[in-house]
């Protein structure tokens, strides 16, 4: 890995083994060219060819020159109205309304290593050597702003991380418009791209679609990612499919309001732009002051989907989530959210636990309901205090009760919500997001504290501190269940109003900081009314994310697909919940439910203690199961073989690093009378390596992965076996264990 700079004539290329990123400095505006992104190429002294410059009409930037138009020239920070129409990555406001920019080099730093980002979520190294920054310093000198840009190349991933610092060391207060993370301009647009979209319980669906003339985009206003889409996406060759070909994967660590988008120009230049959503905000840059964007993460992957989910996968399994419990493996849990709802008493809880317990489960977690007066989801968020009708014993006491069954004991939160019916309301009834003399919109009749409010996370992270200070607990599940609107904050001055969303963001990161700090030890899942927050930067907090609140096991078919492209299966929470499913009404069998959840977290959502002797038994097996197969899920290589975004069919598998184990899952939606032949063909294992597939018969992975697991009965001498044939039915799966011999 190297970053080398042919300092002559200001050229920079960042490369490893398998990416290069080549920018240089302009002769004369100093401003940044970028020249290429993409597979490694040789290094030279000279990228100079690399250079198109066709006289084209439009406004140059230099009398007598007419190959000065920005308009033309591939940038890596844009602005906006000295001769570049398109979208910029940043706009600074003055106080007398002009907004042209004209950022200059100034300097270049290279750091070994990777520096850490004040109050953001980012990704990091634990040694030096795993990766080197480079640092651009470039000058605006009417503004008296200095912008750093940072580029980290990772030694062994095939990525580069970037993001942006304003600071004004002038003396004049302006504004930021528009900060983005990154602007990337490709030369071409013969790409598709991919992102996720959804809505609440249909998360991670996959779209795709042929990149056109014009901005395409995807956001958030919603104040929290949102289960809209998701701050990713990815644009592929048409070729490229999940084994082979070139892709370029984009993700923004970050869990407020992102702005992705492509904007392809007319000479078919692709801008890929990504950052804060400059819809409605506005940062006030006073004298002195800085701004620092959130990272973007860009992956390089000529080896497909697979190829650009795995550089994900392991970037954010290891170097992005931290501490404790980052390489520990996860309890499987049980949660009683689908199983009483909010209609609870100790007792209750209890034999779901003890029950639990009893078949292997090693983490019983208490969600919502167990405070103030919550019997429905009209009341009590923010009174952080035990429900005493329901938990006589308090939460200490139940802690203690499910401790004593040797089983570790978790906690729901939704620490950024109050209800008006609450003490905490009563006493501040100006900490809610609200605009003065507006209505002020509920969702599920609660109010969204402001968290961009020092006192305001002060205060939740006391009451949050009473509770956890006095009992055991191992786990908490962060949830936050509806969005903001009428975003405003009684504490910001009218010029930074501008700053709501981001300073609200902010407050939650300072909040799940300071509870980490003091809790290093407790297990964070993040949710938001399901995967409304499933993105990067809770990843730095949370190891793990609730999915979706739909559990139903076909639909997390797709949602779990989806979500795969960006996150790893350590993070991917999933659970076996009852049937009819609570969300769809489906009844799909118990170990389809297990097979598809396997491939998360694991755990239950279910009132277990109403389940028969035999389903109890399965459990026992699929918790064995788990148990056993666990670290090669959480650690092994994810490959997505067959999607259910295209057919009745989906599989995917998990290899371990010396591809001497692999699981995979195989899953047929729709029953059907005499099929046509059907092979999976597997990817990812040692070819010369024999395997034992589900302890019987071996195949060379040359096999598996050319041949592929043949499904297929074979009756040759049993045709009368035709009409006494069992079919398994709908909502079938297939679970294949190969194990190397
Ligand atoms: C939404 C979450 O996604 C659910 O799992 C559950 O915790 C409910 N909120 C509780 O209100």
């Amino acid at each position: 890995m190297s970053i080398t700079i042919n300092e002559s004539h200001l050229e920079f290329h960042l490369y490893n083994d398998q990416i290069s990123y080549i920018f240089r400095v302009l002769e004369k505006s100093h401003q940044l060219e970028h020249l290429y992104y993409g597979k490694r190429i040789h290094h030279r002294d000279s990228f100079a060819h690399l250079i198109e410059r066709e006289i084209r009409p439009s406004c140059n930037m230099f009398e007598g020159d007419h190959t000065s138009s920005m308009e033309h020239i591939k940038q890596e920070y844009p602005s906006f109205g000295s001769t570049d129409f398109r979208f910029p990555a940043h706009v600074i406001m003055r106080e007398d309304g002009s907004h042209i920019t004209n950022f200059v080099y100034q300097d270049f730093r290279v750091i070994k290593g990777k520096k850490s980002i004040d109050h953001l979520p980012a990704t990091y190294v634990e040694q030096e050597t795993e990766a080197d920054t480079l640092e651009i310093d470039l000058f605006d000198k009417v503004l008296q702003c200095q912008l750093t840009l940072t580029y980290t190349i990772y030694q062994d991933r095939n990525v580069i991380s970037r993001h942006a610092r304003f600071v004004n060391i002038g003396k004049e207060d302006y504004f930021l418009d528009q900060a983005m993370s990154m602007s990337l301009d490709l030369p071409d647009d013969q790409f598709e791209m991919i992102h996720l979209q959804g809505a609440w319980a249909r998360e991670g669906h996959l779209e795709k679609k042929r990149l056109s003339k014009g901005i395409q985009s995807i956001y958030s206003n919603r104040g929290a990612s949102s289960h809209v889409f998701n701050p990713f996406l990815a644009l592929k060759r048409f070729q490229t499919d999940e084994q082979k070909g070139e892709v370029y994967g984009f993700s923004l660590v970050y869990s407020g309001n992102f702005l992705a988008q492509v904007e392809v120009d007319t000479y078919n230049v692709s801008r890929v732009t990504m950052g804060i959503n400059p819809f409605q905000f506005k940062w006030k840059l006073a004298a002195g002051e800085s701004f620092q964007t959130p990272e973007c993460i860009m992956v390089y992957s000529d080896h497909g989907l697979n190829g650009m989910s795995q550089t994900f996968h392991k970037l954010y399994r290891d170097r992005l989530a931290r501490g404790y419990w980052r390489d520990k493996t996860r309890p499987i849990l049980i949660n009683n959210w689908e199983a009483t709802y909010f209609d609870f008493n100790e007792d209750k809880v209890l034999q779901i636990a003890k029950t639990a317990k009893d078949l292997g489960i090693e983490l019983f977690v208490l969600d919502d309901g167990w405070f103030g007066k919550r019997d429905d989801d009209s009341s009590s968020l923010g009174d952080w205090f035990e429900y005493e009708e329901k938990l006589p014993n308090g939460i200490e006491g139940l802690a203690e009760k499910v401790e004593e069954l040797d089983m570790r004991f978790g906690l729901w939160f939704e620490p950024e919500m109050v209800c008006k019916d609450t003490r905490l309301f009563e006493e501040h009834p100006d900490w809610i997001i609200a605009t003065p003399n507006r209505r002020v919109s509920h969702g599920r009749n609660q109010f969204v504290l402001d968290f961009s409010r020092c006192e305001v996370v002060d205060h939740l992270f006391n009451l949050m501190d009473q509770i956890i200070s006095k009992s055991k607990i191992s786990y908490i599940k962060w949830d936050m269940n509806r969005h903001i609107t009428e975003a405003f904050s009684q504490a910001l001055p009218t010029d930074q109003q501008g700053e709501v969303y981001h300073r609200y963001i902010l407050g939650v990161y300072d909040l799940y900081e300071r509870l980490i700090e003091k809790y290093p030890e407790i297990l964070f899942e993040s949710c938001a009314g399901g995967g409304a927050r499933f993105d990067p930067g809770m990843l730095y907090y949370a190891p793990q994310t609730w999915t979706s609140d739909d559990t139903d096991a076909v639909e997390r078919l797709k949602i779990q697909y989806g979500t795969s492209m960006i996150y790893p299966l350590s993070s991917i929470g999933s659970h076996v919940s009852d049937i009819p499913n609570h969300q769809v009404g489906r009844m799909t069998p118990i170990d389809t439910r297990a097979a598809v959840a396997y491939f998360g977290t694991f755990g239950y959502e279910l009132d277990i203690t109403k389940l028969s002797d035999q389903e109890k038994g399965q459990v026992r097996e699929q918790v064995a199961f788990f148990k056993e197969n666990r670290k090669l899920i959480r650690n092994g290589e994810f490959h997505r073989l067959l999607s259910p975004f295209d057919d009745n069919i989906t599989a995917w598998m998990v290899v371990s690093e010396d591809k001497t184990e692999a699981l995979v899952g195989y899953y047929k939606v729709l029953a059907k009378p005499n099929e046509p032949y059907q092979r999976i063909k597997l990817t990812g294992l040692d070819p010369n390596q024999l395997y034992q597939v589900n302890n019987e018969t071996s195949y060379y992975g040359d096999e598996l992965m050319n041949i592929g697991i043949i499904l297929a009965g074979n009756y040759i001498d049993r045709a009368s076996d035709y009409w006494s044939r069992e079919h398994p039915g709908d909502y079938q799966a297939r679970l294949f264990m190969l194990k190397a011999l």
